[in-house]
């Protein structure tokens, strides 16, 4: 298996699943490109592994995994960061006999919306049959780990990033300033700031539930406090480094920057950002249809992004498959635990890929410009 790293400076790389066997079965991040001297305990990674994790209240899984982090390595005898690669592990501490034995029934049948079809292709019997293996949601633990060490460092330049529910099968919530949001975040269940959205799109997931099924939902990202220049201008363009970062989540079927598809159907007058001059001789626009990248390269404004998450593939009614076995279809009523939606976990894996593409866009940003000495005039606009 391929493409378990992500980034250029600063990288993470996971590894772990499901329900790897035996006793020690665990999820692992190495982080490399972490400074020395960093005050990085293990409750700024605990704090936002349970953001994500299961096993409470009515619209995620009832598995009951307690996502509780050790830093196994970067870490000296004075509690600072020491420069070396930070290692944390999760282990998995819920993997019953029962619902294994479940997964076992079914291991020849690809299950619909699942990762199994492509995985026997490039495995054949030898794969993951057990809780999807890497194509599990459970994988995102480690990224969650690896993006908590990457926002860590972005709070020291000032950089935050907030990920809510904006859209639920059909209900949006309002526009809101960064205040706003920030104000109402994660005071809901669905993790939508709006409130009043919040309880429609609340009972909706629960009916949708009841009857077996799964609801999809858009979750939109905002990182604020960007300085203007990260990004390169042709292949490493911020956007294109932000799409495959969050495009490498599962689940994720599409994203857009600022008014995104909306510009389909704007005219050039309406979709321009005009820019102006601030009274301290800075330049910001006056709209942000281009969602904070301009060109590739980030432009003073907030990073606005948003992606649509599908509903869970697991599901409590009836579908037809093939066994990939016998080569014949079949009928498939999985009982697993499953997320009735995945947007209320999900923003906790998007804000912590999002950090991890900006902090390694910070990082190769600061190595270019330490060579380019560029004319003052021009750095100080920034
Ligand atoms: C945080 C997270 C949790 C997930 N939990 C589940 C789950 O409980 N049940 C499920 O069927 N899929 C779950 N998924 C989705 C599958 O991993 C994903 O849809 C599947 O591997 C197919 O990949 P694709 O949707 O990207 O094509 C989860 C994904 C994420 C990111």
């Amino acid at each position: 298996m391929l493409g378990n790293t992500f980034g250029r400076i600063f990288r993470i790389t996971t590894c772990g699943e499901s329900y790897g066997k035996g006793k020690g079965s665990a999820l692992a991040v190495i982080v490399d490109g972490v400074p020395p001297g960093l005050k990085l305990t293990r409750d700024v990674i605990q704090n936002e592994l349970d953001k994500r994790k299961p096993g409470h209240g009515k619209l995620n899984s009832p598995r009951k995994e307690t996502d509780q982090c050790e830093i196994f390595a970067g870490i000296g005898q004075d509690g600072v960061t020491t420069g070396a690669p930070v290692g944390i592990i999760i282990y998995n501490v819920d993997t019953q006999k029962v619902h294994i034995e479940q997964y076992r029934a079914y291991r020849d049948i690809f299950r619909p919306g699942h990762a199994a079809y492509p995985f026997f292709l490039k495995y054949g019997e030898a794969q993951d049959w057990c809780g999807a293996g890497r194509a599990s949601g459970r994988e995102t633990v480690g990224r969650v780990a690896g993006g908590a060490v990457a926002k860590f460092i972005l709070q020291r330049e000032k950089i935050e990033i907030i990920g809510y529910t904006k859209e639920c099968m059909g209900i949006k919530a309002k526009d809101m300033t960064w205040a706003e949001i920030k104000k109402n975040y994660r005071k809901n269940e669905i993790n939508c700031p709006d409130l009043e959205a919040a309880r429609k799109m609340e009972k909706k997931v629960l009916e949708i539930k009841d009857e077996g099924d799964t609801a999809g939902g858009i979750v939109e990202l905002i990182v604020h406090n960007v300085p203007p220049g990260l990004g390169e201008p042709v292949f490493d363009k911020l956007n294109a480094v932000i799409a495959h970062a969050i495009c490498s989540i599962g689940a994720i079927k599409g994203i857009e920057f600022g008014a995104g598809f909306r510009v389909g159907n704007m005219k050039g007058s309406e979709n321009n950002d005009q820019p102006y001059m601030t009274k301290d001789g800075k330049v910001r626009f006056r709209t942000n249809n281009a969602g904070g990248v301009l060109g590739g390269f980030s432009n003073g404004e907030d990073i606005v992004v948003r992606i649509a998450v599908k509903p869970t593939p697991t599901i409590s009614i009836e579908q037809t498959s093939i066994n990939m076995k016998k080569m014949k279809e079949e009928k498939l009523k999985p009982i697993t635990r499953r997320d009735p939606t995945l947007v209320a976990r999900i923003y906790a894996v998007a804000e912590a890929m999002m950090a991890a593409a900006v902090l390694d866009s910070l990082y190769m940003a600061r190595a270019y410009d330490s060579l380019a000495r560029l004319d003052k005039k021009w750095l100080n606009l920034k």
